[in-house]
C-alpha cells in the first residue's frame, strides 16, 4: 500500500476530519469542520503522537494498523489532554497494550480523571529527550497553550515540531493535508477564527512557547499541529501569524458590531461604515450581532485595529446579543484597540452606558465621545457618528505603513 500521507520517511500523519458535529467544545460552530491530527513515527520502537475524539477512533485505530501491521505501538505521547485528542487513549491502550503513555505530570492526573488508571506512564520534563532508535525526541513544556499540561514534541533527526493545539485551526482537511497542498486563504480565516475563540485568552503564554523554541534554537523544518494542515513548506508563516496574534498586533480595518431591533442602531452603523469608506478605509466588516455567530466577529475583531460596538437598549440594558459579544471580548482579554460606541435608547438607556461601561472595563482608546439617539437617530446624531468614524479613520490612516506581512 501506498502511503500518500507521509511527512517523510517513516513519520506518518494518522489524523481524521470530523464534519458531524456540528459545534466545537459545545460552542463554536464548525461550518467547514475540523480534523483532529494525530502522527505516527515508525522505528526501532514506534511512537504515536496523541489521539483522536472518541467519535472517530474506529477509522483512527484502522489508520494506524494500516500502517503498522502487526507491530506494536511502544510510546503514545501526549502533548494535550482535551478529549478532542485524548479521546481515543483508551482504545489505543486496548488495541496495543503494551503502550506506555508519555506524559509530564500534569498529563497524569487528567488521564485518572477522565478515564481512571492507564499505567504504565513514562513521565517527561522539560528538555528531557527519548530515543526511537533513528530518531531521538525531545519535550518541550508550553503549560496553558491550550491547558496546564500542554507540552510540544520535537522529533531532532528531521526537525519535526509536534505542537498540540498551537499552530493549529479549524476546516476540515479536504485532500490536502500539507499547507502547499490546500488554499491557505480559506484555512487563514479558520486558523484565525479557532486561535482567538480558544486560544487567544492565553496569549501570553503563546509568547512564552515562542520564545522557548527560538531561544532553543531548533530548525523547524515541519510544524505538525493537532488540528489544520501540516506545515512544511512554510512553517515560520504560522510561527508569525500565532506571534503577531498573541502579541495583538492588526491590520488596518474596522470592525462594526450592532444589535438593533427595528433597524435604528443599524442605520447609524451603515452611515460611519460610509464615512469610512469615504476616508479610505477599506477593510470594514459590519456584524448584525444577532445574525452572525459571535465566534466570526471575535475573530475578525483579532483581525482589525478599528472597533464600533453599537446597541439599542433592552429592558434597561445591553441588547443581549451584544451582550454576548461584549463578554467574550472580556474574556479573551483582547487588548489594543480603538473603539467608538453608538446606539439608541428608547423608554429606557441601558444600551450605551453599558458599552460605556465595557469602554472602561477594557481599557481601550475611546476615539471620540459615545452618542445615543433617542428611537432613532436624527441628524445631529448622524453627525455625531460621523465624527466618530472620522476620529478612528484618522487614528488608523496615522499608523500606516507600521504593519508587515507575516509571511
Ligand atoms: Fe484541540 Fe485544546 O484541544
Amino acid at each position: 500500500m501506498i502511503h500518500t500521507d507521509q511527512i517523510c520517511k517513516n513519520v506518518y500523519f494518522v489524523g481524521v476530519n470530523d464534519r458531524e458535529t456540528r459545534l466545537f467544545e459545545n460552542l463554536w460552530p464548525l461550518d467547514r469542520g475540523v480534523s483532529y491530527n494525530s502522527y505516527l513515527i515508525v522505528d526501532e520502537k514506534v511512537a504515536l503522537f496523541d489521539t483522536v475524539k472518541n467519535t472517530k477512533m474506529d477509522a483512527f485505530i484502522k489508520k494506524i494498523e494500516g500502517i503498522l501491521g502487526d507491530r506494536e505501538v511502544d510510546y503514545l505521547i501526549i502533548n494535550h489532554m482535551e478529549p478532542d485528542h485524548s479521546g481515543a487513549i483508551k482504545d489505543v491502550r486496548q488495541r496495543y497494550p503494551n503502550v506506555k503513555i508519555v506524559g509530564n505530570s500534569k498529563t497524569f492526573g487528567f488521564i485518572e480523571n477522565f478515564y481512571g488508571d492507564l499505567s504504565p506512564y513514562h513521565e517527561v520534563k522539560d528538555g528531557d529527550t527519548l530515543s526511537l532508535g533513528k530518531h531521538e525526541l525531545k519535550f518541550f513544556m508550553t503549560p496553558m497553550v491550550h491547558w496546564p499540561e500542554t507540552m510540544m514534541t520535537y522529533e531532532m533527526r528531521q526537525g519535526i515540531l509536534f505542537s498540540g493545539d498551537a499552530f493549529g485551526g479549524f476546516g476540515s482537511l479536504d485532500g490536502g493535508i500539507f499547507d502547499d497542498e490546500v488554499n491557505l486563504e480559506f484555512y487563514m480565516d479558520e486558523i484565525r477564527r479557532y486561535y482567538s475563540n480558544i486560544v487567544g485568552k492565553f496569549g501570553p503564554m503563546v509568547q512564552r512557547a515562542i520564545k522557548k523554541l527560538k531561544d532553543a534554537q531548533i530548525p523547524l523544518h515541519v510544524i505538525a499541529s493537532t488540528h489544520g494542515p501540516v506545515w512544511r513548506k512554510d512553517p515560520s508563516c504560522i510561527v508569525n501569524y500565532y506571534d503577531r496574534w498573541s502579541r495583538a498586533e492588526t491590520e488596518e480595518g474596522v470592525v462594526i458590531v450592532y444589535g438593533s431591533m427595528y433597524g435604528n442602531t443599524q442605520k447609524m452603523a451603515d452611515l460611519m461604515a460610509r464615512r469610512l469608506s469615504e476616508k479610505g478605509i477599506t477593510n470594514i466588516r459590519i456584524y448584525d450581532a444577532s445574525k452572525t455567530h459571535v465566534s466570526y466577529i471575535i475573530s475578525d475583531l483579532w483581525r482589525f485595529k478599528g472597533v464600533l460596538l453599537g446597541s439599542c437598549a433592552y429592558n434597561t440594558g445591553l441588547f443581549p446579543a451584544m451582550q454576548t459579544v461584549v463578554h467574550k471580548i472580556e474574556n479573551s482579554q483582547l487588548k489594543n484597540r480603538y473603539l467608538g460606541i453608538f446606539g439608541t435608547a428608547s423608554w429606557s438607556g441601558g444600551g450605551v452606558s453599558s458599552l460605556k461601561q465595557f469602554a472602561e472595563n477594557i481599557k481601550w482608546d475611546l476615539v471620540e465621545d459615545s452618542v445615543e439617539a433617542k428611537s432613532s437617530p436624527k441628524a445631529e446624531d448622524l453627525e455625531k457618528c460621523a465624527l466618530i468614524a472620522d476620529a478612528l479613520a484618522d487614528k488608523l490612516i496615522a499608523e500606516r505603513g507600521e504593519e508587515s506581512a507575516p509571511c
